[in-house]
């Protein structure tokens, strides 16, 4: 059996939502920092972006290769992805860059991780107060980029936002790690602090009331956003800056175009 026959088995019953605990374990942030400092000198590299020039080889991108619909073509895709990750040469593939924009139409990007995805679309957790929330409640138009670029390809999404049900969240809070869910309560996110220490406190308090092993509550301003998209892009670099861009666009009976796109 095919890479694809088996996400193809896969999908959609049994949403792949979560990435293997290859690289779900929490990130070692500073020691890359270090470790990258410990390589010396860039030559100038840095300085000059423009000389970062990566030759790409990858296979091409045919829509008679595509899948039926967007989200089984992600699938496919995501799952190489993460087998890319489970091999050192991609680090988080679900990290995405998501866009909103607010009511007077003024853009703001960050990344998230994508948390879950199935025939509905992508589903990522946030807190309720955030910048990118408060965007969404008056705009739910969003953008969501995946940068696979060791792999040459981009995923970006365009279509709208609404909040997963409650019960949804609850589920998926009960699995985050419990320091991670004693920082959901312990950050006002998005709003401007005095202070780490401010923040400290607020975490030592809270852990002091909810010690290891005692169940955290959800924090009522704290949930997930399932991203019903419009259109998928699919971006596969090729030679040449010869890149294939496939997209899916949304019809209005439902039914899915897909359309080429000039690099
Ligand atoms: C790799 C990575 C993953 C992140 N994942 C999340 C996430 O899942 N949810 C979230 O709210 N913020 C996440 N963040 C933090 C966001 O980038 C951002 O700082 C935060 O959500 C506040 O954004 P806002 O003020 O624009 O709403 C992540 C940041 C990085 C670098």
């Amino acid at each position: 059996m095919g890479q694809d026959d088996r996400v193809t088995d896969r999908y959609p019953d049994e949403p792949a939502a979560e990435p293997p605990a290859a690289y779900a374990a929490e990130p070692e942030i500073e020691p890359i920092v270090e470790r990258a400092a410990a390589q010396g000198p860039t030559e100038d590299l840095a300085h000059d972006p423009a000389e970062m020039r990566a030759h790409y080889r990858a296979e091409g991108l045919d829509a008679s290769s595509l899948a039926a619909v967007p989200m089984e073509q992600f699938a496919r895709w995501f799952e190489q992805a993460a087998q890319a990750a489970v091999a050192g040469m991609i680090y988080e593939p679900n990290a995405m860059v998501v866009s909103t924009a607010d009511a007077d139409g003024l853009l703001s990007s960050r990344t998230v991780l994508m948390k879950g995805y199935d025939a509905q679309g992508f589903v990522f957790y946030t807190n309720y107060e955030s910048r990118k929330a408060r965007d969404l409640a008056v705009n739910p138009h969003i953008s969501l980029l995946f940068p696979w670029h060791p792999m040459a390809r981009q995923v970006i999404v365009t279509g709208t936002a609404h909040r997963t049900g409650r019960e949804e969240t609850t589920a998926y809070f009960r699995t985050r790690p419990h320091g991670s869910r004693l920082g959901a309560w312990a950050s006002a996110q998005s709003s401007v602090i005095a202070s780490r220490a401010e923040l400290d406190t607020a975490y030592e308090q809270l852990s002091a009331r909810y010690p290891e092993g005692s169940e955290v509550p959800v924090p009522p301003n704290w949930g997930g956003f399932r991203v019903t998209p419009r259109t998928v892009e699919f971006w596969q670099g090729r030679e040449n800056r010869l890149h294939d861009r496939l997209r899916y666009v949304a019809e209005p009976d439902g039914a899915w175009r897909v359309e080429r796109l000039s690099p």
